[in-house]
């Protein structure tokens, strides 16, 4: 029987270990927005004046009177206060230099551009509010949007702000079934969609994801479908139902006042599957969200005026949000936003619109990162990129060799790298350098942000002073989700139930000497081989540490005799041939950089490996692969077609092992 994953018996070790360290550049720490090394202490002084120092660079309706109530699981943020996202986002830079300052420049797929300003932001949001209101959306009513990466998408979000409507972005790769579940839970009145989002030269119909999902009554509660023309493909219409927003919005008038909104009052909410369970609508909060977006994205991100800011996630994910959406907009900046994917139409397209445009700060996933270590150094290479000042990386525990390449092909050993741990429910960044105060080490996330405080636990919840375990808080920050919308016992199941009085974020990390985190995955990734916990992040990192190698996924599979065995997926770098030798050494690899405990049972030299749409490994199906189970379920893979040929690679596998 192999051991449970969720509970485990045995110490958690972390093998890896990392000695390469970066002080801050001495040109970047002298400008950055965030100087004083005593801001940790400060902020663990008295935290909620912390946080409230924050929430006062927002402009209230009506000022706040109590900074907190509650404790972590049930706080409530700045009670008694009003105030409005779309007027902190948008309006206020009007009365300032930055009216006419591009809030927005998005590039087309075609490569065509458009800027949109700050004044030009808030008369859209304020047209589209009134659209809104014609269709019947009322101050709290639920809006479902579903659009490819279009200035339109973020204007859609900000306009159900400005009206009191709370949005909830379905990320435009999910399918039919996915819209339906998704608008019923939420009891969404009005529905946002554009007739497609192109991709890759071609055009994905979204609307007939749409109609499909609303088939035969499929979705009682929604009254209206509100169509963007912006791809052009031809589209069913339903009489009654569906409206043009071109039509629309042509007589909408552009004034719109920004409603006076409480401060926990819903400012939307997002769907995030996990990593099982049908998905969850986790709830933000107005004013604790803004103020934790306003806070990190002006310390982590050291927004300045002059930057040109690229955060390249989706909207449809919690990154969108925060650092595409509020975060930037909140602290004045121009955020750039790309149509399409780092591939199209050239592998070297992240870099050449980075020279193009003059992008300052890159905000991006390790996933990203990985592809374009596999696609070769000539695409980055040959860009000199003078204008980068800072890199960002966030979705997953960022490999130390994918750290250096980052920071030496892309920062060209110029720009300081964040690597930035958080969830769909923090709402921002919890653990991060400050990147003008904090020397980083490749890997590691390093320090809490003030007025933050993770502790890494055992299984019986004792708090470490250093070591590997699970990863909690115990005290509240604004930022924190609310809950998960219609099911309070979910949630506090979900995140409430493995340590009492503690928010579980389901975790392992372990915490250094020097009292820097290192994030090792979700609990169900760490496996148990003869009795020591390996996080298999680790384990990744190392075979990445491989000259052949690009990317790695590494799961426990049942073993008859060990109970877990490491199994390892690796993807070679683009010209690195698998020569006979090859898995050998990378079993040998692993045994030197990590201990002879940690080389995987198995290698499976992989053309590709099964990734949710955010680019999320599912390791769940690579269990299912490698214990040779029928797979579980696969909609919401990016490629299906990846883990079928991975099926065959591993029953090859098996075959070459009994011939031998
Ligand atoms: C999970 C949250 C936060 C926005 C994107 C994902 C993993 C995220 C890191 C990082 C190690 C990370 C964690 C976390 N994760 N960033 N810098 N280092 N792991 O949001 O979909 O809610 O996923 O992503 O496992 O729990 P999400």
């Amino acid at each position: 029987m192999p051991p449970k994953r969720d509970r485990p018996q045995e110490r958690m070790d972390s093998l890896l270990r990392e000695e390469r360290r970066f002080d801050p550049p001495p040109g970047f720490a002298a400008q950055a927005n965030v100087r004083d090394p005593r801001v940790w202490a400060k902020a663990a002084r008295d935290p909620d004046a912390f946080w409230a120092g924050w929430a006062r660079r927002l402009d209230w309706i009506k000022p706040f009177r109590t900074v907190r109530k509650g404790s972590i699981g049930a706080a409530r943020w700045f009670l008694g206060g009003r105030l409005n996202a779309c007027a902190n986002a948008v309006d206020r830079h009007l009365a300032t230099p930055r009216r006419w300052k591009a809030a927005l420049l998005w590039v087309g797929e075609d490569q065509r551009h458009r800027t949109i300003t700050y004044q030009e932001l808030r008369d859209e949001t304020a047209r589209l509010g009134n659209v809104l209101k014609g269709l019947g959306v009322r101050n709290g009513d639920r809006v479902a949007i579903y659009m490819g990466m279009v200035p339109e998408l973020p204007v859609a979000v900000l306009a159900c702000a400005r009206i009191g409507a709370v949005h909830s972005v379905i990320f435009g790769g999910f399918s039919a079934a996915s819209i339906r579940d998704r608008v019923n839970d939420m009891g969404a009145k009005v529905l946002i969609c554009a007739d497609g989002a192109r991709r890759r030269g071609g055009v994905v119909d979204l609307k007939r994801a749409v109609d499909e999902a609303l088939e035969g009554g499929a979705c009682p509660g929604l009254e209206s479908v509100l169509v963007f023309e912006h791809a052009g493909n031809p589209v069913a219409w339903k009489a009654g139902r569906d409206r043009s927003w071109r039509e629309l919005m042509a007589g909408a008038s552009a004034e719109c006042p920004c409603e006076p909104m409480d401060s926990e009052d819903t400012l939307f909410l997002l769907y995030t599957s996990g990593s099982t369970g049908r998905p969850k609508g986790i709830r933000h909060a107005t004013a604790g969200y803004l103020t934790a977006t306003l806070a990190t994205t002006n310390w982590v991100f050291d927004i300045k005026d002059q930057d040109l800011y690229w955060c390249t996630a989706d909207l449809g994910w919690i990154t969108g949000h925060s650092y595409l959406a509020y975060g930037p907009l909140l602290n004045g900046a121009t955020c750039f936003l790309y149509e399409s994917t780092p591939d199209y139409p050239d592998k070297g397209v992240l870099w050449s619109l980075v020279e193009r445009w003059g992008v300052t700060v890159l905000y991006t996933a390790p996933t990203t990162i990985r592809a374009c270590m596999q696609w070769g150094d000539a695409w980055v290479d040959r860009r000199t990129m003078p204008s980068l000042r800072l890199l960002g990386s966030v979705g997953e525990p960022i490999n130390p060799e994918a750290w250096m390449w980052y920071r030496a092909h892309v920062g060209k050993g110029r720009c300081p790298v964040v690597d930035t741990w958080w969830q769909t429910e923090t709402g921002a960044v919890m653990i991060s350098p400050l990147p003008g105060l904090t020397p980083t080490k490749p890997g590691s996330a390093t320090r809490p942000f003030p007025g933050t405080f993770p502790e890494v636990v055992d299984d019986e919840g004792r708090t470490l002073k250093e070591g590997a375990g699970y990863l909690v808080y115990r005290r509240p920050w604004p930022g924190m989700t609310r809950g998960i919308w219609n099911n309070p016992e979910l949630y506090r199941r979900t995140y409430f139930s493995r340590f009492k009085g503690a928010y579980f974020s389901g975790d392992a990390a372990r915490l250094d000497a020097d009292g820097y985190f290192w994030l090792m995955g979700r609990v169900d990734d760490v496996v148990n081989v003869s009795g020591h916990r390996i996080g298999t992040m680790e384990v990744e990192s190392a075979l990445v540490d491989h000259p052949a190698v690009a990317e790695a996924a590494v799961i426990g599979r049942a073993d008859p005799l060990k109970g877990q065995a490491l199994a390892a997926f690796v993807i070679l770098k683009s010209g690195k041939e698998a020569g006979p030798g090859l898995v050998g050494e990378l079993r040998e690899h692993v045994g030197k950089v990590i201990g002879p405990i940690a080389k995987p049972d198995d290698v499976v030299l992989a053309s590709a490996l099964p990734k949710t749409r955010s680019g999320k490994i599912m390791r769940r199906l690579l269990r299912d692969v490698a214990e040779g189970r029928p797979l579980g379920d696969v909609t919401t893979l990016a490629d299906p077609e990846a883990v079928v040929r991975l099926e065959a690679e591993v029953r090859r596998l098996r075959a070459d092992r009994r011939n031998a």
